[in-house]
């Protein structure tokens, strides 16, 4: 049939390289994050997302290995934004805690958890709106849903109509896009709950405010709506409506070594980019919703009584915390979102990742300056955390 050699070869070679070159084009297109300083490109191009791929079919939601979130040195600390480059593939996870980390979310943002009385009403402290946020939560819950579809083909499938989206891991619908409900405000707080019920991951909104230039801090984004209801040590709503420096102004050292290169960082992130970032704390309970019990204050040093390592329980009370956040801005509305993902476990079960992690942790503990052990509240849990970790078990 093919009686030229060479045009033979061809025809098997020309497949292969399709194949093998045309995923890596693709990956090509992935928006590289490092050195974030193209001011120019602030469009959006729809191929830098195109290297979203799905999940191998065999992907079992509740048997994999989630990530472990241990972003501690053993180093001095030091205040910096500590943002790394990430992969649009791992933004939103399904990890083994979805369905309970779901559950628990629900409760909190319905005003439904036991841990909490009604008359704390939380809704009004973890569920964010404003008006001129409306079409950044419709596309953010465009921008998801696509996401998840894409990402988790095996959990997300679209009703024969197209006018739902059905999750088979909580066994709900949802709409499949944000055009089918109205964009007033409760549809739209609507589709917030909507989200609470499609990612794990708490989300912000940062918007500019045009309106409020004069004020101090007032060309800043300011957070303008989300849910944030797996807060570490604060009420999200003191926060809401306020410029990032704001938000940031109990961190010591803010307003000298991060406020300028985060303002910056915020302006020139690129729709189709994404950074990420983490954190750790130590928290004597296991609640997800802490608006004051882990924190400490600036200039309460005396009121705060270091814990006997006797007096812990470090299965059930003492428990390590650990936020990844990621950043990344919407290509229409310019929204930036940041989204947090919440690693909460018994301190014991850190410990027993083995002598690495333990000795780095100590010594990031032991690396923390006085005004940040102020703030993370580590003079109360400090002394009894290192002791427990460099006891022999
Ligand atoms: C590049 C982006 C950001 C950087 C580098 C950053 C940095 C930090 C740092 C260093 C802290 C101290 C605790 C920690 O290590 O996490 C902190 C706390 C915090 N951040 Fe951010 N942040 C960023 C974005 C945001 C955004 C977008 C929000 C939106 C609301 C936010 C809200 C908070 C809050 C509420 C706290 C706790 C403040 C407190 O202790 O009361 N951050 N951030």
């Amino acid at each position: 049939m093919f009686e030229s050699p060479l045009l033979y070869s061809l025809l098997l070679v020309i497949p292969y390289l399709v194949i093998k070159y045309g995923s890596l084009w693709r990956r090509s297109l992935t928006p590289n994050t490092k050195g974030i300083t193209n001011k120019k490109s602030a469009f959006y191009d729809k191929s830098k997302t195109s290297s979203l791929e799905p999940m191998p079919a065999d992907f079992q939601w509740d048997s994999i290995d989630p990530i472990k979130s241990y972003p501690f040195k053993n180093a001095a600390y030091k205040l910096t934004m500590g943002i790394k480059s990430l992969d649009v593939q791992d933004w939103l996870l399904i990890e083994p805690t979805y369905l309970d980390r779901i559950e628990e979310k629900t409760k909190i943002v319905t005003n439904n958890h036991p841990d909490y009385p009604k008359s704390k009403d939380l809704p009004q402290r973890t569920v964010f709106l404003t008006d001129e946020c409306i079409p950044a939560v419709h596309e953010f819950y465009d921008v998801v849903v696509n996401y998840m579809c894409t990402k988790y083909p095996m959990y997300f499938t679209k009703s024969e109509d197209g006018e739902q989206l059905y999750n088979s891991i909580t066994k709900e619908f949802i709409p499949s896009d944000s055009s089918k409900i109205s964009g007033d405000f409760s549809t739209t707080r609507y589709l917030l709950l909507k989200l609470v019920r499609t990612i794990e991951e708490d989300f912000i909104i940062l918007l500019k405010d045009p309106t409020r230039e004069n004020e101090v801090d007032g060309t800043e984004y300011f957070f303008k709506g989300g849910v944030f209801a797996f807060a570490a040590g604060f009420n999200p709503n003191d926060r809401f409506n306020k410029p990032l420096s704001f938000i940031h102004h109990p961190i010591p050292g803010y307003e000298s070594k991060l406020k300028v290169s985060m303002n910056r960082f915020f302006d020139r992130i690129l729709p189709g980019q994404f950074v990420t970032r983490s954190n750790f704390s130590m928290q004597t309970h296991s609640q997800f919703y802490v608006d004051d019990k882990n924190k400490g204050h600036n200039n309460a040093i005396e009121e705060i009584v270091p814990l006997k390592l006797e007096d812990i329980d470090f299965e059930k009370e003492m428990h390590y915390r650990s936020e990844r956040q990621v950043l990344t801005k919407l290509p229409k509305t310019g929204a930036v979102v940041f989204t947090i993902r919440t690693y909460l476990q018994p301190l014991s079960e850190v410990k027993r990742q083995g002598p690495e992690v333990r000795e780095r942790l100590v010594g990031a503990i032991k690396g923390f300056p006085e005004e940040i052990a102020l703030y993370k509240r580590s003079i109360e849990w400090g002394p009894a955390v290192i002791q427990y970790l460099e006891k022999d078990v």
